[in-house]
């Protein structure tokens, strides 16, 4: 973004921020939701069209370049149930492919990560180089005209945003950049080239992802549930929220005070380039469909959530710190990583009860208000999602497309 397109950005939100603290119901002519039907969270056979119409056909947060040093660095990444090898070429470009060997599916890698010169499969010892290329077989007389080069390892789309590594299934999809439409620009106030990898870890529950997703598209649960953190610094009334094409969001929920700086993060190196947006206020992005970002010019986590069945999922949380250079990483980032955790376990409390809910008789769907929108938008997207991979979705658990009328640019 140049400095004009920066200056309407961060005015569209100072301005929106204002205009939601001091409204007195939704804008007018706002659409009232419909329940969001207790099924889509529960039902194995919507978990089904959602995997298959959304999962293994959207962008997916895989890795940091970081992570993939050298070349021949792999990373072994099964998210959507296929077996996905990362790897890094001599070149030094990221590729992607199936982990199936093109003889007879052995696999070409067998651990979650390390370092190799080529792929060679662990069964009969095909090997490919890593390009993907075929480039030796054992007894190749007795395959009668094997056209090598129709046999390389199956490419996975795989595309960056700065050095943030996305894996798509869909060999058909849109590029990453453009489905993120303004978000990259977003970002470039943070120096996303300068960010680097600190470390990530995870959480398994018994939820549905989406019930525990829904909770970060939103701060209306702010009083209730971090009463003692997180409320005490940030206003929820004024949380202003815009809607993207594709399923993504951005809010951006102001500090209580213009002035106030998170003890946790005094003393950290920050972006200098990162506007008021940040150095004020708190704003979260949601690429659709699972990666949740609050950034904060000192760094960020990702916020990854996982699908693992239809009444579980797993968390991620991957964080990032502005480039420290040749010294040590702040020892400030522990005590941060883990104030960031008892955060989050106020967030998580609720996840499996939650479900049980959402599968009792008692649960008739989720009423959502204005402040909640984000949610309904999320779950607006999956139904075209589904319906674009040609899934029929039983009227019951339909969503009723709303917004896009208020959709930014
Ligand atoms: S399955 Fe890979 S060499 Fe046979
Ligand atoms: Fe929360």
């Amino acid at each position: 973004m140049d400095a004009a397109a920066t200056e309407t950005f961060v005015r569209r939100f100072l301005d929106g921020m204002q205009y939601e603290a001091s409204r007195e119901g939704p804008p007018d002519g706002f659409p009232r939701f419909p329940p969001i039907p207790g099924g889509r969270y529960n039902d194995p056979a919507f978990f089904e069209a959602e995997r298959q119409g959304l999962w293994k056909r959207t962008w997916l947060y895989a890795c940091h370049t970081d992570e993939l040093p050298d070349a021949g660095s792999f990373m072994l990444w099964t998210r959507t149930g296929s077996p996905i090898l990362i790897v890094r070429g001599k070149d030094r470009k990221i590729r992607a492919f199936y982990n199936t060997c093109r003889h007879r599916g052995g696999p070409l890698v067998k651990t979650d990560a390390g370092r190799c010169d080529g792929l060679v499969c662990s069964y009969h010892g095909w090997t490919y180089a890593l390009d993907g290329q075929l480039v030796n077989l054992r007894d190749r007389r007795d395959f009668v005209d094997l056209d090598m080069g129709a046999h390389s390892l199956v490419s996975v789309r795989c595309e960056q945003l700065a050095n943030w590594v996305f894996i798509n299934e869909d060999p058909n999809a849109r590029p990453l950049l453009e489905d993120l439409g303004p978000i990259p620009g977003h970002l470039e106030q943070f120096q996303p080239e300068s960010l680097r990898f600190i470390e990530k870890h995870g959480y398994d529950l018994k939820c549905n992802v989406k019930v525990l997703l829904d909770a970060f598209l939103e701060v209306y649960h702010l009083k209730s549930i971090h009463q003692n953190t997180v409320d005490r610094f940030l206003d929820h009334r004024g949380t202003s929220i815009a809607l993207f094409r594709h399923g993504h969001s951005l809010m951006v929920t102001p500090n209580r005070r213009p002035d106030w700086v998170d003890p946790g993060t005094v003393g950290m190196r920050r972006v200098e380039t990162a506007t008021v947006i940040s150095t004020s206020n708190n704003p979260s992005w949601n690429l659709y469909p699972n990666l949740v970002t609050p950034i904060d010019p000192s760094g960020c986590p990702f916020l990854l959530f996982w699908p693992t069945g239809p009444d579980s999922m797993r968390i991620e949380c991957h964080w990032f710190a502005p480039d420290w250079g040749d010294a040590e990483l702040s020892p400030l980032w522990a005590t941060r990583i883990a104030n960031f955790d008892r955060i989050l376990d106020e967030d998580l409390q609720f996840a499996e009860k939650i479900q049980k809910s959402v599968e009792s008789p008692g649960f008739r769907g989720m009423t959502l208000n204005y402040q909640e929108r984000r949610i309904y938008h999320w779950h607006e997207e999956l139904d075209r999602r589904i319906q674009a991979a040609g899934i029929e979705i039983p009227a019951h658990l339909r969503v009723q497309p709303l917004l896009e009328p208020y959709y930014e640019t």
